[in-house]
């Protein structure tokens, strides 16, 4: 399980008796405090199986500092009428953000330009011509909060906006594409905001790569398992597509070798809310979820299949 973030562990300790859980220390070490614990603290990427919250008789909530909490088996957790929060809307902009960083660091090859003039090969030479992003298609998967956000940023640079999701927002103003196949053959640059899960996994496929074509960028803002990463190695390799820029990997921190190598693509190290202003803002509220779950008051933003819980 990732470490829980310094920040929200932090505030944690200001206000409880915590107790650091590694899997790994095997069932008498879980055994010796089980019975105390009452909160559960994980990250966005935190596993938090059913096997775990049934060792502990006294939870109340199991508090997500991430606003993606793929990891946890909330139906576990709804039997045993423990709900589960997590941080939306804090990190939103954030996100939305670097995922226009990807599409531009791609696009107009920043990070190979920044070490073309740091290694002194500019006197030898200008760098290859990058792709044009103002005016360009950009088809988002997942039109939810940071779907949105990257929307809105996408059409401040011009660009037209097409969209798919599990269901047709009327009103957005955006095309919608049935499929990710459908939106992928459509625009130039295909962004990836769902959740992670095994409702989304590999949604992002050979088939939707072939889609999108030699002139198409990938961009992953999502989860690693999303996207198929073998057939996307391969995609990037064999030219199916132009390039991408990835936040997520399918097994992080280990990011494929093949990756490392490739000059068309640009990596960053699961960081779309790494900003001191947004990780204080989720450390704050994953906490506030936490001390109102313990205590018996409402939680500030319980998972949508936790509400009616947490209303009752
Ligand atoms: P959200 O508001 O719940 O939006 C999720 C969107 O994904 C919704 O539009 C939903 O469609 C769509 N979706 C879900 N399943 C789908 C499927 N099978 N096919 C197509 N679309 C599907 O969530 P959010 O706040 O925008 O966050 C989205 C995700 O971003 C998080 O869950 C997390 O995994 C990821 N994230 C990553 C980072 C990072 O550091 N890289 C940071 C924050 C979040 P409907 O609207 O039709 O239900
Ligand atoms: C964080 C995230 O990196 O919110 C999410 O779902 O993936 C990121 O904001 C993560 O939650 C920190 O553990």
């Amino acid at each position: 399980m990732p470490k829980v973030h310094p920040l929200y562990l932090e505030a944690l300790g200001e206000h409880f008796e915590v107790h650091p859980y590694a899997p790994d220390a095997g069932d008498e070490a879980l055994k010796a405090v089980a019975p105390q614990i009452v909160g559960l603290a994980g990250g966005g990427e935190s596993v938090i199986p059913g096997s775990l919250l049934q060792q502990l008789p006294q939870l109340k909530v199991v508090s997500i500092f991430g606003v993606g909490y793929d990891g946890v088996d909330v139906q576990a957790a709804l039997a045993r009428q423990v709900p589960v929060t997590h941080t939306p809307e804090v990190l939103t902009d954030d996100v939305a953000d670097l995922a226009m960083g990807l599409v531009l660091s791609v696009a107009r090859q920043i990070p190979q330009a920044d070490q073309h003039v740091r290694q002194g090969r500019w006197p030898q030479g200008a760098m290859p011509l990058g792709r044009k992003v103002s005016g360009a298609r950009m088809g988002i998967v997942g039109l939810g909060r940071i779907g949105k956000a990257i929307a809105q940023r996408a059409q401040a640079f011009g660009m037209s906006v097409s969209y798919t999701a599990r269901t047709e927002k009327a009103g957005s103003g955006f095309a919608y594409f049935p499929t990710a196949a459908a939106l992928a053959a459509h625009v130039d640059f295909l962004v990836v905001i769902t959740p992670g899960g095994a409702g989304t996994r590999h949604l992002i496929n050979a088939e939707v790569l072939q889609a999108l074509g030699p002139k198409g960028y990938l961009i992953n803002v999502a989860r690693g398992s999303v996207v198929d990463e073998p057939a996307l190695v391969q995609a990037l390799a064999d030219g199916v597509i132009a390039g991408a820029g990835l936040d997520v990997f399918a097994d992080e921190p280990h990011v494929p070798q093949a990756l490392w190598r490739m000059p068309h693509v640009v990596l960053t190290p699961h960081m779309a809310s790494a900003t001191h202003q947004t990780r204080q803002a989720m450390a704050d509220l994953a906490l506030a979820n936490m001390r109102a779950g313990t205590s018996g008051q409402k939680l500030l933003t319980p998972v949508p299949e936790c509400a009616a819980l947490a209303a009752a």
